[in-house]
């Protein structure tokens, strides 16, 4: 496994490949991580990792400065799980000056949910994802194809948008969240929860199954079955943001004909105590 700091020895590097698969992270890995390498393995003749802790995406009062930076650990990881190089640029080496040239993703798909509560996070998300994609398939003569996790639902679909609407030849796919046995979605910043928090934290997947158990049941009164579950966290002291039932192919509000047919999906954002979980369920 090859580690890479700069762009020129990566664009030197990957010259030799034709069908390079990324998958674009920002370190401190987990077996979540993991899969989605393992995923994007024998889609490729060379299989790329990226860890750059993105400031672009993080607002001013967010944890940019102290989230886990793991490189030596994570690169252990990345060995074991297949991955033929990391790219771990520094943030002088990939933002060289300001990066002021931005994707501005469209307001109904990235001012909602996520983007309504960190305002500007998916223009950070694209504007890095696009450069990322520069850097890795720039070289590449065939096929190219990136890999993100449904455990960010809404950015691997503005993802997906943005590939479709600027005619990027690259294929994203998606897989399925990673949990742990007792259902917390596998996430970098459950390494902030305390044990007591960490205990609790389920909870939010909890209430998301309750909400699809729900629907599942024949449950037509969203407004009702969203206060339901805000209010159940909420009642266990967590501070939520929104848990909704939305439509998976525009994260739009469901209309009477959506119900039924697996075409939604209950997504949910809380603060416990200082940590921001997120998670989603397919219905
Ligand atoms: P990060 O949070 O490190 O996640 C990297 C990828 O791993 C994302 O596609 C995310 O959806 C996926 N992932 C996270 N937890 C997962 C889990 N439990 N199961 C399966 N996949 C999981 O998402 C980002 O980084 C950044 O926004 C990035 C796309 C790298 C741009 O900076």
């Amino acid at each position: 496994m090859k580690i890479i700091h700069t762009l020129p020895e990566l664009r030197t590097h990957l010259a030799q490949f034709k069908h390079p698969a990324l998958v674009p992270t920002m370190g401190n890995l987990h077996e979540g991580h993991l899969a989605l390498v393992r995923q994007a393995k024998p889609l490729g003749d060379v299989t790329v990792v990226s860890i750059f802790v993105n400031r672009l995406q993080f607002a001013p009062h967010e944890d940019f400065d102290t989230y886990p930076r793991t490189l030596v650990a994570d690169c252990a990881k990345l060995e074991s799980a297949g991955c033929d190089v990391v790219f771990a640029p520094s943030e002088k080496e990939f933002y060289p000056e300001p990066q002021t040239f931005k994707v501005f993703p469209p307001p109904e798909l990235a001012d909602i949910l996520e983007g309504h509560f960190r305002p500007g996070f998916f223009t950070g998300v694209c504007t890095v994802v696009l450069k990322l994609f520069n850097a890795v398939f720039s070289e590449a003569q065939g096929s190219r194809v990136a890999v993100f996790g449904k455990k960010d639902y809404q950015q691997q679909m503005v993802i997906h948008r943005m590939v479709q609407q600027f005619a990027l030849p690259i294929t994203i796919l998606t897989g399925d969240t990673l949990r742990a046995p007792d259902g917390l979605a596998l996430s970098s910043r459950n390494g902030y929860l305390s044990a007591q928090e960490r205990t609790e934290a389920v909870q939010l997947s909890m209430a998301l199954k309750a909400m699809a158990a729900s629907l599942q049941k024949g449950e037509k009164d969203i407004a009702a079955l969203e206060a339901r579950a805000m209010q159940t966290l909420a009642d266990r002291g967590w501070q939520p943001d929104y848990l909704t039932v939305r439509r998976r192919h525009d994260l739009q509000a469901p209309q009477t004909g959506d119900f039924g047919g697996g075409a939604l999906a209950v997504l949910g954002a809380a603060r416990l105590g200082k940590t921001r979980l997120i998670d989603n369920l397919e219905v």
